[in-house]
């Protein structure tokens, strides 16, 4: 081995070492930043305060994404979001407010729901914010290439025609013609359709399923958690899917799990 003496090294001037520090630098910098320093992708949030949307703008940041919250309130977005997060107003029933809310989004996740399920106001049911609503918001990104959109389903969405309880089947067709939408949208989609939502701690082991034949319970925090990671996950694209708590596996290995799902069923993009 080659030793290097203390004299060999100080034969420099010391401009020279500066010089070399320099370099040194800026190669670093080099190997640290992406050469075309791309802005950081957007991810933005529909339904963002609403109660799964509120966890997943917090787990959004917490993992340092870009997040843009489209909201329809303000100031109940700055007291259940913070101050700091980017809002946009965007009602869902609105075309051009969600085409201009998002222009420069990479990623869409949506929570919308029409308002506490059982209690709509009138105009601003499940017909217009779980079917018309996703659509708008699936053509809005569409026209903004948007590279996924993640769509927060329910479970009894694939059955909705005969699901049991005639109360409910109305907001299932609805979220089942938003799901048709999104697909026939032609922008890349994932479709998860989770249980009986709770507000429980997040983490639990999760069940996958698809078929829609099972039912069962989540925490929306964990709503949010696979939300997250199917983003920029090509495994998760494409795909409809039912996640529950269970039994069969821990909340990790997204890849191998978002991998062995299968994809849906081509269906004919709308012009
Ligand atoms: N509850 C369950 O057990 C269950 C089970 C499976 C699936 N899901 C579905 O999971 C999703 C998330 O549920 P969640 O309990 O988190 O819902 P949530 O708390 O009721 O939040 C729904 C969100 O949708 C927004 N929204 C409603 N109408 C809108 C409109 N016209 N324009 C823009 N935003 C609108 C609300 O905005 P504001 O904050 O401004 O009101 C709210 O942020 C929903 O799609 C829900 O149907 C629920």
């Amino acid at each position: 081995m080659t030793q290097v003496s203390a004299r060999q090294v100080c034969a420099f001037p010391v401009s020279t070492w500066k010089a070399f520090a320099l370099v040194g630098v800026g190669l670093l910098a080099a190997v640290i930043q992406p050469a075309s320093a791309a802005p950081a992708p957007i991810v933005a949030v529909a339904g963002a305060t609403g109660r799964t949307g509120q966890l997943v703008v917090a787990q959004l940041l917490a993992a340092h994404w870009k997040v843009r919250a489209l909201v329809r309130d303000t100031a109940k977005a700055e007291s259940t979001l913070g101050k700091g997060v980017e809002l946009r107003v965007a009602d869902v029933r609105d075309q051009q407010a969600l085409t201009a809310a998002l222009k420069g989004v990479t990623y869409v996740i949506s929570t919308i729901g029409a308002s506490g399920g059982m209690k709509s106001a009138p105009g601003d049911g499940p017909q217009e914010v779980d079917f018309q609503g996703v659509r708008n918001l699936a053509l809005a990104a569409k026209a903004d290439g948007v590279k996924q959109f993640v769509l927060v389903s329910s479970t009894g969405t694939g059955h909705a025609d005969t699901y049991p309880s005639t109360f409910m089947r109305p907001f299932l067709q609805a979220k089942a013609q938003g799901e048709a939408a999104l697909r026939a949208s032609g922008v890349p989609y994932t479709i998860v359709r989770p249980g009986g939502l709770n507000g429980q701690v997040v983490g639990a082991s999760l069940t996958f399923a698809q078929g829609d034949t099972s039912s069962g319970t989540i925490s929306r925090a964990d709503v949010a958690t696979v939300c997250i990671a199917a983003l920029g996950d090509p495994g998760a694209l494409g795909k409809t899917f039912e996640i529950f708590d269970g039994d069969s596996g821990a909340a990790t290995g997204w890849k191998a799990r978002f991998a062995a799902l299968a994809p849906d069923a081509p269906t004919p993009s709308s012009p």
